[in-house]
């Protein structure tokens, strides 16, 4: 039996996540404002053609459908099992029934021409960990995916907690090519649980049998690095854009006031060192057909030029409009949704300018020409980068010529 054949019969014993049936745990959801700060060019508007890429159980089409009630949804799986169950689920819930669900490997080079039409948004998580042939699945992906359309992608990064157990369990005398649940296994995971509990990684015992099948058994699992994963994608023409580690990481360097370090590094860029600094176990990346526009931090003409755009990723919760703008730090409230965190930060009136007048898409000179500051160059473009790099801000090329 080949890789996929392997895959596939792994997925048709135990349908992923669920297997169909109800649960309380919360299935996995794309935050679609992270999606749309770092992934989405400028004016494009909400998903209005998604593809699920290796569906599952269709969970993640049905969380898709209720997320973007208007939006056609087309979920595709090898697993006809899978896919059954999905249609099943479909029948008992009223708003779903526009769903397309589909039996397609994602990797046949015909993929392209079954589904018939092109996507806003493709998301594949948890997927092509899997799957031998990524390059052709990214391939498929360029095929189908709308010219500003944004594709996320869920897959193992190189600290994966599967890459211990699978190292230490042939050790144990234990294969790996399927999971048969029985005593000597399930000790042999808690020994290793147990070993490793204390370097920051899930217990893996008592993850469930879907999750061990896949991940700690199984023929293929991919745990690669951030550079590895946009290799493959950039042979299919995909552009890095971001991960869903980067704000965190930034972050980081930024409480200790080293962003200037990584100036001019575009986001993608920065992700990339950080990435090789502190390694994920699971990256959440987004790719489009375009690259990424990095703002010319270096010339100050043309960065004035460049416009500043609010994203939704965070609240912004700004001091009450001067009578007078001056030289003092004024207190502002950021909430992110996506990183959970709520932070007071100490900004210069100017700069609590930029955000209150960033709504409406002016260019950066705009917005400082009608404040009675002089504003240094050095510390302007320190701010916005660290603003952009945050994700708080999204510079935006100008309207007309550059
Ligand atoms: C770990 S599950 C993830 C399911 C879903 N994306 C989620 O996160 O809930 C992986 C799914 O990918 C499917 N899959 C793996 N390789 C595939 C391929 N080449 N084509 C289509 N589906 C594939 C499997 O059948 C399985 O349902």
């Amino acid at each position: 039996m080949n890789i996929a054949a392997q895959v596939r019969e792994i997925y048709e014993q135990r349908p992923y996540p669920f297997g169909g049936r109800r649960s309380r745990r919360q299935p996995w959801i794309l935050n679609l404002d992270w999606v749309d700060a770092f992934g989405r060019d400028a004016g494009a508007v909400k998903p209005a053609r998604v593809l699920v890429a290796g569906c599952g159980d269709g969970t993640e089409a049905l969380q898709f459908q209720r997320l973007l009630p208007e939006a056609m949804i087309v979920a595709v799986d090898f697993s006809a099992r899978s896919i059954a169950l999905a249609r099943r689920r479909q029948r008992s819930e009223r708003d779903m029934q526009r769903i397309r669900f589909l039996v397609a490997d994602i990797a046949d080079p015909s993929l392209a021409r079954t589904l018939g039409e092109t996507f806003n948004l493709i998301a594949c998580h948890g997927v092509l960990s899997y799957v031998a042939s990524p390059v052709q699945v990214f391939r498929n992906f360029a095929r189908c995916l709308e010219g500003r359309g944004v594709l996320y992608l869920g897959v193992n990064g190189s600290r994966h907690v599967s890459t211990v157990f699978r190292r230490a369990l042939p050790a144990l005398g234990i294969g790996l090519d399927r999971f048969v649940a029985s005593k000597r296994v399930s000790d042999a995971l808690r020994l290793c649980d147990a070993v490793i509990s204390r370097d920051g990684f899930p217990r893996v015992s008592g993850l469930g049998p879907t999750f061990l099948a896949g991940d700690v058994f199984g023929p293929l699992n991919r745990c690669l690095s951030l550079t590895e994963w946009t290799l493959f994608a950039r042979r299919a023409g995909l552009h890095f854009r971001g991960s869903g580690s980067s704000v965190r990481l930034f972050r980081q360097a930024a409480e200790s006031g080293l962003q200037g370090v990584l100036m001019p590094r575009s986001r993608g860029e920065v992700c990339d060192l950080l990435e090789r600094l502190s390694p994920s176990q699971f990256h959440r990346l987004l790719f489009s057909r375009a690259p990424e526009e990095n703002p010319p931090w270096e010339n100050r003409r043309s960065l004035l030029r460049w416009r500043i755009e609010l994203s939704r990723l965070n609240s912004i919760m700004l001091p009450r409009p001067p009578k007078r703008i001056r030289d003092r730090l004024r207190p502002v409230t950021i909430v992110s949704s996506a990183a959970s965190l709520s932070s007071e930060w100490q900004m210069p009136e100017w700069e609590v300018e930029l955000l209150r007048r960033g709504h409406s898409m002016r260019s950066v000179g705009s917005i400082l020409d009608a404040i009675p500051l002089l504003v240094p160059f050095a510390v302007l473009r320190s701010q916005l980068y660290l603003l952009h790099q945050m994700g708080v801000i999204t510079l935006r090329p100008p309207a007309g010529p550059a």
